[in-house]
């Protein structure tokens, strides 16, 4: 290579890998999997060792990792959060060996092992005992402060146990189960927006929300995996941890303590075969020397600890031919390529469809029609093309491109700045997307209704019977006797299902009309608030904003929805039709009488649910709430911030003060033991 090769290729490996940090630290969306990055990130430090006079003063390989978000406050760490090395071989692991072997001269060690969990990094400050912040590693020097997101997850304490120590810092991985992972992914699909492709990009994601009661709607755990405490009483790594889970921390039940290489080996094959049976994605292993005055021995380089490193766990990489692409049209207009690939097992499962994602993942892979690409499970679910296998690339290959043209009604194809996905526009004729609004639209959580399955709405659509979901109400016997697959019975029952929809409460109908990011309980919560369909069409987006759990994007996306003169005929023929458009509240369905008799004032912000709901608990619990306190009051429900004056009257008058931890603890202790509330 010339010298002037050298440095064209210093210079893109720097570019690309600063643009993949970027989409893994800031858009949580990253495009490679972390193997590769490591790989490129090797062969850049390579390059700049060779020659240190082209390398970039911003380098990559100078970067812990991670970026400020700006629309958190900035705390610096009391110590750096570092990176830890990655080894992807057993020989790579004895040369680490080797090297802390030689640190400790002659010294007897011990490694502990953990599971490298694949979520995002996070450290937590308690004083007496509290928890007072909650920092992101962001660039290892400074994080997001980001205590209140944090605060929302269920596991971690908020108010540590037994004697610990005045000021602790621990760090751990903040991370989602996989069955919660699915279940918003489905819940994402059935609001017709993109699937979230792992479930890191979803705890980083969420993490980074400006609400934390979104981010409560987001079952997030924990596992708690570094101690800073000045005060230790013990003196290793993994004594520590059985410290911390005494003072109620979540610790890994998967650590073990291992006195030579080999059980470390042991540990890892384990694993790498064992892994699938976790509720959780881990991609590698953990490896610690114990033992805390040895650490301080082996010490740091800049960037990550000489007495740590990780081991990855080979991810499954497959090559197939792609066929051909389909492109997909969604509920909301999104395009989706899809790659149709020559069957191929992949970890137990035969793969033959994989997402492409949009166009930005098409330019990013470079593939040609009939490349032949390498698949791998990304995060073990879902398969993902990670790259394609150029020496086999005919030459005649022409680049898989995104069409111009809406391939199910020919409308040009819109892409608006800034988002990924290409959309076709036309809504309201558009068949995929026509049919998939009716769809939703009688489905189960919605209009339910009896007899007219997603096929039959299909069926009706191709017919030429309906074209939006008020055309259903019109429909009679006559018509859809006659249809394939019907006869008599099916044609009364679903002619009756349909009559009996209009019976279907105000908010599950206005959840039927997809409007994009109306979920059941946010159209719960207008419908309660406006009470009905004309005060919501008439709302403005900082009225709609009012609503709890409406932010900006919510309001926004409702007011465009009615602002739409087809829509607006829509809601006036599904009026005529006779389907309610008034709220009802039904009274909460009971579930105990733990707090009857009881008068309860909800004051401040919680983290777990908003007040509405609070108080809905309150009542099905065979509560009262009030608004003031008074003597009659018999607890004050308090979040964060309650008011000044609020809690003066409450001492003054005796009132016991409850946070929301110990509420949900005693509600929870009271159920399951049968004992009172108070
Ligand atoms: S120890 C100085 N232990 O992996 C020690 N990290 O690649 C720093 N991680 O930033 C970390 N599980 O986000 C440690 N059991 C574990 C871990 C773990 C996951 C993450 C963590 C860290 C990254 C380093």
């Amino acid at each position: 290579m010339s010298v002037d090769e050298i440095r064209g290729q210093i210079d893109r490996l720097t570019q690309t890998l600063k643009e993949h940090n970027y989409r893994y630290y800031i858009l949580a969306d990253p495009v490679i999997s972390d193997r590769e990055f490591d790989m490129q990130l090797k062969q850049l430090e390579a390059l700049e060792k060779q020659y240190p006079q082209y390398a970039h003063p911003d380098s990559p390989t100078l970067q812990v990792g991670g970026f400020i978000n700006p629309a958190f406050t900035t705390v610096v760490h009391e110590k750096p959060m570092l990176s830890l090395g990655n080894t992807y071989t057993k020989e790579e692991l004895n040369a680490f060996d080797v090297r802390v072997k030689k640190g400790l001269g002659s010294h007897q060690y011990a490694y502990s092992c953990e599971l490298k969990i694949d979520g995002l990094a996070i450290s937590i400050m308690y004083e007496s005992g509290l928890l007072v912040r909650a920092v992101t590693r962001g660039n290892g020097k400074e994080g997001d402060d980001v205590t209140q997101n944090v605060k929302t997850i269920r596991s971690l304490p908020k108010q540590l146990k037994g004697s610990y120590p005045q000021k602790l810092e621990v760090r751990g991985e903040i991370f989602m189960h996989n069955k919660a992972f699915q279940k918003l992914n489905t819940q994402r699909i059935t609001r017709g927006e993109p699937p979230y492709a792992n479930p890191r990009n979803v705890a980083s994601g969420s993490l980074k929300l400006l609400d934390a009661g979104e981010v409560a709607k987001r079952p997030l755990d924990i596992i708690i995996y570094h101690i800073i405490d000045q005060q230790q009483t013990y003196n290793g790594h993994y004594e520590a941890l059985e410290k911390a889970q005494e003072w109620g921390l979540p610790t890994s039940p998967h650590s073990r303590k291992c006195h030579s290489l080999a059980e470390v080996f042991n540990y890892i094959d384990h694993w790498e075969s064992e892994r699938k049976t976790l509720s959780f994605e881990t991609d590698g292993v953990v490896i610690k020397v114990n033992d805390f005055e040895q650490q301080e021995e082996l010490g740091f380089t800049s960037k990550i600890p000489r007495w740590a490193i990780s081991y990855k766990f080979n991810t499954e990489s497959v090559l197939t031919k792609l066929l051909s692409v389909d492109f997909q049209v969604g509920r909301t207009g999104a395009i989706t390529p899809v790659a149709n690939l020559a069957p191929v097992s992949l970890l137990g499962t035969t793969v033959k469809r994989a997402s492409l994602h949009n166009a930005n993942e098409i330019q990013r892979l470079d593939i040609h029609h009939h490349d032949n690409v390498f698949v791998e499970k990304g995060g073990e679910i879902i398969p993902k093309i990670t790259g394609v296998y150029l020496p086999s690339r005919s030459h005649e290959a022409t680049p898989v491109e995104m069409p111009l043209h809406c391939p199910e009604c020919n409308t040009t194809l819109i892409r608006n700045p800034g988002e990924a996905h290409h959309y076709c526009p036309n809504e309201s004729s558009c068949p995929p997307q026509v049919i998939g609004k009716i769809q939703h639209f009688i489905s189960k959580k919605a209009m339910q209704i009896d007899g007219l399955g997603e096929e039959t709405v299909e069926l009706l659509y191709q017919s030429g019977l309906i074209r939006h979901m008020a055309d259903l109400y019109t429909l009679t016997y006559d018509q859809v006797v006659h249809l394939e697959r019907m006869a008599d019975k099916s044609a009364q029952k679903l002619i009756q299902g349909i009559k009996n929809s209009r019976d279907i409460p105000f908010e599950r109908v206005l959840f039927g009309l997809g409007i994009r990011f109306v979920g059941e309980t946010v159209a719960l919560k207008l419908a309660s608030h406006f009470k009905d369909i004309d005060a919501l069409m008439s709302a403005s987006v900082v009225q709609l904003s009012e609503v709890d759990d409406v932010g900006e994007r919510i309001a926004t996306s409702v007011f465009a929805f009615f602002q739409d003169a087809s829509n607006q005929h829509m809601v006036e023929q599904l009026k005529a039709a006779g389907l309610q458009m008034h709220y009802q509240s039904s009274s909460p369905d009971i579930q105990s009488n733990l707090l009857q008799h009881m008068v309860v004032v909800i004051s401040g912000v919680f983290n777990t649910m908003g007040r509405d709901e609070l108080k809905a608990l309150v009542e099905s619990h065979g509560g009262k709430n009030a608004t003031s306190i008074s003597a009659k009051t018999t607890f004050v429900l308090a979040g964060d911030n309650m008011g000044p004056a609020k809690l003066e009257k409450a001492q003054n008058l005796g009132v016991p003060i409850i946070g929301e931890d110990e509420f949900f603890q005693r509600l929870h202790t009271a159920t399951e033991s049968s004992t009172p509330f108070l």
